[in-house]
């Protein structure tokens, strides 16, 4: 990985979870050594705090143990001791054996138990105290996973100076389950006790966010929940959203590329009996993984001899997994038996096309496995994200190669080219098996990129960057507040942004877009946010929208376009523009901020061709002589045209008369022409908002798109507006928007109610 910057703001990171990276295992003779822990909580935070380093607070896996803090690389180890008992009561049975299967759609039925609970909540304990106690002063506590849902609630009592967040890696349920829960307001307090609290897909944080409105006096505002002050703590807001996870995809990259990797991949194949297909399921033994739906259609493909079992072989890694717990230990003994039993029905005394392995790997293992089959299977019934399909992916750098994924696995939303399936449809599982065995190098090809490319532009380091920007983020802006004694962090209840500006019509629609995980905000400039000056130059963005755009431009999933129609060098007489926004000038005439490569209206540079030059040149003459003498004209060449400003002109008649008159003469001339409010711009190339904004969007992820605008010109934006969309129109005037708003004080205040609905930071009036 690389470029990891200091995304905590220069504070100590704490993490905490249940297990450390590492176990302690002790061998048979008594000496002990340290492993990977198992699971895809591991795989994923590792490598980031391998770069940021941290202190991690967890348990290693051992029981009734007691170890002193050692570190590995940048990494100091804060060992929470856990007894029998609580293994037992705790981990085995309230985290995995009443969370863990109603967290998954109650595949196996979830175990309510006071006893449980009670050692849930004494541990949850433990590990606050613990965190509590390590923590430096103002540090950054991410604390993970279902099994320390108390934990954010109970350190911000011992530590309110700590930065809080938390993450769930695995499903939140939906309403109907989660409420099965005796404990369920416990639960949601707890949680509520963080900043931020990321999930994995977007219908589990929308779950979460229903439910906290049930049980607490919460109010949601987008992804944003808004807790009242209470006599013991003020206000506050907490962020509640999704933050999709992922792997560290250049270094599986890095060790598929090696030589012997790539060797050892071949010698897999040649061990393996070098069958026409290598089949591939990798999974932690866990009945949610659907390693039996999947053995199922395997076994009926052969049975039905639709696939030739002499030229086949599964290979079904499942890694050894909480093996103490009933249900484990069935799926176990269920499925070595169907192993057994199929490999008796199916193989030959030299080939047996189901081949088991119940043990851990190293990484260079898996990538050589990666790399050694033609087809991934992952079918669980219910996964937060599933990693596994990401690290495929990510290995797969000759784009060979397909991925059968659940569409119940959160990795699906992201991995749209996978060969998408309903695992608990058998023979839709046959048929999406058949398929891959069969699927042309070219179709291989052409998925493999368009995932590849999900998984790239969406890595670990994009997800840890997303979360603790968003962290930083929310603490800075409660440090101003309390220092200001204003909004967030006072003693009264939260300070909302003041609801004058926003229309009602207005505020609903904004509601329903800030939610989206990919979302548009582009807005035209003059009359807008920067109020109409006498002098072009001297017009300024409103300071409130200004730091808006800057808080949108840098919340995670959201890009910020402004389109003007002035030139870009005439904008950036003006200061506007920031790091991270598309910027588009001359009416979509010029792009930076953005890759301008084949967009529509533009040729790439930004540059007029030769042609256009020498033509620009002669109809600026002709304007100079007609125009330039008169008192109050002003007269802006462009890169692509001329504009002719009349708003200085004394009599507005007259002006209006010159600006006729310059019309006629443009529209002989067969220039495009735009009108604005006293000005009429003249160009050599068609090009308008709305292709531009349409070009920019296609090339952004899907999602709705915020365009706001006052001028006649940006009609061409709203024209290409979607129903998921909004418009938003500046002033009076026809026009095809959905939304108004009376002027630019009342756009700021609509930007600042985005932000507030997507990050929960509130910023105050001007
Ligand atoms: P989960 O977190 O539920 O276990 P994921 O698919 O998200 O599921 O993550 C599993 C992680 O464990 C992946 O990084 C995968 O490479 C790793 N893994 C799974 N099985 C093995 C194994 N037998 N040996 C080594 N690593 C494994
Ligand atoms: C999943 C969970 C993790 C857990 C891992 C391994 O990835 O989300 O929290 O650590 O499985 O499970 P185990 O019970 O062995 O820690």
């Amino acid at each position: 990985m690389t470029g990891m910057q200091d995304l905590t703001g220069g504070r100590e990171l704490v993490m905490v979870s249940n297990r450390l990276p590492v176990d302690r295992v002790v061998a048979a003779d008594g000496t002990t050594s340290w492993r990977t822990s198992p699971g895809g909580l591991v795989t994923a935070v590792e490598p980031i705090v391998e770069q940021l380093g941290c202190v991690w607070v967890g348990w290693a896996g051992s029981e009734d143990e007691h170890i002193e803090p050692f570190e590995i690389g940048r990494m100091r180890l804060e060992p929470v001791e856990l007894s029998h008992d609580d293994v037992e009561r705790y981990y085995e049975g309230f985290s995995n054996g009443t969370l863990w299967p109603l967290y998954h759609d109650v595949i196996a039925p979830p175990e309510y138990h006071r006893h449980w609970w009670d050692r849930y909540v004494k541990v949850n304990r433990r590990f606050a105290e613990r965190v509590a106690e390590t923590a430096a002063q103002g540090a950054v506590a991410w604390i993970h996973d279902y099994q320390l849902q108390l934990v954010p609630a109970m350190l911000r009592e011992l530590r309110p100076d700590l930065t809080i967040g938390f993450f769930l890696h695995i499903p939140f349920p939906p309403r109907g389950l989660f409420e099965q829960l005796p404990w369920r307001r416990s639960i949601i307090q707890g949680l509520l006790g963080a900043d931020v609290i990321g999930f994995q897909r977007v219908p589990d944080a929308i779950s979460f966010r229903t439910i906290a409105e049930r049980y607490t006096h919460t109010q949601a505002l987008g992804n944003t929940m808004v807790l009242p002050a209470t006599p013991d703590a003020p206000g506050r807001t907490v962020l509640a959203q999704e933050f999709p996870i992922s792997i560290d995809a250049a270094a599986f990259a890095e060790v598929a590329r090696r030589p012997e990797t790539q060797q050892r991949a071949r010698e897999i194949r040649a061990e393996l009996g070098d069958p026409k297909t290598v089949m591939l399921g990798v999974d932690r033994l866990d009945y949610t993984k659907g390693i039996r739906h999947r053995l199922k259609a395997f076994d009926e493909l052969l049975a039905d001899d639709e696939i030739d079992a002499s030229n086949i072989v599964l290979v079904q890694v499942a890694s050894p997994s909480r093996e103490q717990v009933d249900a484990y230990r069935q799926l176990r003994n269920e499925v070595e038996l169907t192993v057994g039993r199929l490999n008796g029905e199916r193989g030959t005394i030299g080939h047996s096309p189901l081949v088991y392995l119940h043990r851990g790997y190293s990484r260079e293992e898996m990538v050589a496995l990666y790399l050694a089959a033609d087809v991934l299977l992952v079918t669980p019934l219910r996964d937060g994200m599933n990693l596994v399909a990401k690290e495929y992916v990510a290995c797969r750098e000759d784009e060979q190669g397909v991925l059968v994924l659940s569409e119940f696995a959160g990795a699906a939303d992201e991995l749209k080219d996978a060969l998408l399936v309903n695992p608990h449809d058998i023979e839709g599982l046959k048929a999406a098996f058949l398929r891959a065995t069969h699927m042309p190098q070219e179709e291989q090809r052409r998925r493999m990129q368009g995932m590849r490319r999900a998984v790239h532009d969406n890595d670990v380091e994009h997800w840890a960057s997303a979360f603790l920007g968003s962290m930083t983020s929310i603490s800075e802006t409660r440090a101003t507040a309390q220092a200001n004694g204003t909004a967030e962090g006072a003693t009264g209840p939260v300070s909302l942004v003041p609801q004058a500006f926003v229309p009602r019509s207005v505020g609903d629609r904004l509601r329903r877009i800030a939610t989206a995980s990919s979302l548009l905000v582009a807005t035209d400039f003059d009359g807008t946010i920067a109020p109409i000056v006498p002098r072009p130059q001297d017009a300024r963005m409103l300071p409130r929208a200004r730091q808006a755009l800057e808080m949108l431009s840098a919340a995670p999933g959201v890009r910020v376009a402004l389109l003007t129609g002035r030139s870009l060098g005439g904008l950036a007489d003006t200061g506007t523009g920031s790091e991270g926004w598309i910027v588009s000038g001359s009416h979509g005439s010029e792009l930076t901020g953005f890759d301008v490569s084949g967009v529509v209206g533009t040729n790439g540079s930004g540059e007029p061709t030769d042609e256009e030059s020498d033509r620009l040149d002669r109809i600026t003459r002709r304007f100079e002589r007609v125009l330039g003498s008169e008192p109050g004209v002003r007269l802006e060449r462009k890169p692509f045209g001329v504009a002719v400003h009349t708003r200085e002109v004394a009599d507005p008649e007259y002006g209006r008369e010159l600006l006729a008159a310059a019309v006629e003469f443009g529209v002989a001339e067969g220039l495009h022409v735009r009108e604005g409010k006293q000005v009429r711009e003249f160009s050599v190339r068609a090009s308008d908002k709305g292709t531009v904004l349409q070009t920019i969007r296609e090339a952004l992820p899907p999602g709705p798109v915020l365009f706001i605008g006052d001028d006649v010109t940006d009609e061409d934006a709203f024209a290409v507006l979607g129903p998921d969309d909004l418009g938003i129109k500046v002033g009076e005037g026809e026009t095809a928007a959905t939304g108004r708003v009376p002027d630019p004080a009342a756009v700021a205040a609509v930007l600042a109610r985005l932000v507030e609905l997507r990050t929960g930071i509130v910023i105050g009036s001007d």
